[in-house]
């Protein structure tokens, strides 16, 4: 039996979990900063710093005592070292060490998209290789044909803006609150997508890009004052989630591969998920994603990602560093 102790602060979460042999968690504690960052319209890297550090050892004490296990034996420490703001970052990380140096475990180094993609595997055991990732994420939108947990090739990603960045941006420019991405798919509801939106045609066979979709939203607001947010908003998520399912169909039927995993924190779009039931139909294709609770970011998929790292016996030293444009 494996304990991992999972610590994730990459960005705006501080949070701590232990998952027994990277299938069920048995406690996760997690403190959001939604509410501070929104005041900026967006994450403070400072502010984001000081508070994973108010929180962390609350959250882990929260989690030993939730689950009684006593701290020296869990198995091992498994903690995000990158993508992500640098300052917050090394909150995780730092902690994570001193800690591994006092109960004597070994620490394991967690890229954090790979923790997003175990959001996936964490609760669905029905996914055969080789399969098709579509990751999306508030920084990162990648197409990944995975032939196995730790053999991966990159078969496309975004020139500019990321699929999230997109959903933040064009909230602020329909001034809804951070993060936009929710909020978007909120009001999308009482809308209708009735206008139709750059789709970009000079990009790679997989690659993406957003920003020339986002000036066109610009334009467009300048152009029609007065018109109906929710409809805007409607229209970009149509647009957005038609772009996405499109581009990793293509490159699973181009691998055929049947299995698709949509993962990170616009797998949470309601958008996003209704297409996958249409093209899956479609194109004998089937769609995972992550529960939706676990789209965001949470320990809970870092401990998931390390406990495979913790079986291959794929350990960190104390020189691990956090690297904040770390790929996958
Ligand atoms: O995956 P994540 O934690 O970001 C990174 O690791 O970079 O997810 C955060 C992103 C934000 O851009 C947020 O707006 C977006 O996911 N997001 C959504 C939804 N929920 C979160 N975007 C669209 N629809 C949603 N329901
Ligand atoms: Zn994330």
């Amino acid at each position: 039996m494996a304990l991992i102790l999972g610590i994730e602060s990459s960005c705006d979460e501080t949070s701590v979990a232990i998952v027994e042999n990277g299938e069920s968690v048995l406690s996760e504690k997690t403190a959001s900063q939604i509410n501070i960052h929104a005041l900026y319209g967006g994450v403070v890297p400072e502010i984001a710093s000081r508070y994973h550090l108010e929180k962390i050892s609350i959250l882990v004490k929260m989690v030993f005592e939730e689950t009684k296990i006593d701290p020296k034996k869990i198995s091992a420490i498994a903690v995000t070292y990158g993508p992500g703001l640098v300052g917050p970052l090394l909150v995780g990380l730092s902690y994570a060490k001193a800690l591994s140096f006092a109960l004597k475990v070994p620490l394991i180094g967690v890229n954090h998209m790979i923790g997003h993609l175990n959001a996936v595997f964490l609760f669905d055991k029905n996914i055969d290789f080789p399969c098709a990732v579509l990751m999306i994420s508030g920084a990162h939108t990648e197409i990944v044909y995975m032939k196995s947990m730790d053999d991966f090739e990159i078969l496309g990603k975004s020139i500019d803006d990321a699929a999230g960045e997109a959903f933040d941006k064009v909230a602020r420019m329909l001034d809804l609150p951070y993060p936009g991405g929710p909020q978007i798919d909120k009001i999308s509801k009482d809308g209708k997508p009735i206008y139709k939106f750059t789709k970009p045609k000079t990009v790679g066979k997989y690659d993406f890009s957003f920003s020339g979709l986002k000036t066109h939203i610009r334009y467009f607001l300048k152009d029609n004052p007065g018109v109906k947010v929710e409809d805007v908003a409607a229209s970009f998520q149509e647009t957005v989630s038609s772009i996405l399912i499109e581009k990793i169909v293509k490159a699973a039927k181009a691998y055929n591969v049947r299995d698709v995993v949509i993962a990170g924190g616009v797998a949470a779009n309601s958008a996003v998920r209704r297409k996958t039931e249409e093209a899956g139909r479609k194109n004998d294709l089937v769609f995972h994603f992550p529960p939706l609770r676990y789209c965001t970011d949470n320990a809970s998929m870092i401990a998931a990602a390390g406990w495979h790292d913790y079986k291959a016996g794929k350990f960190a030293d104390f020189n691990l560093n956090a690297v904040p444009n770390l790929e996958v």
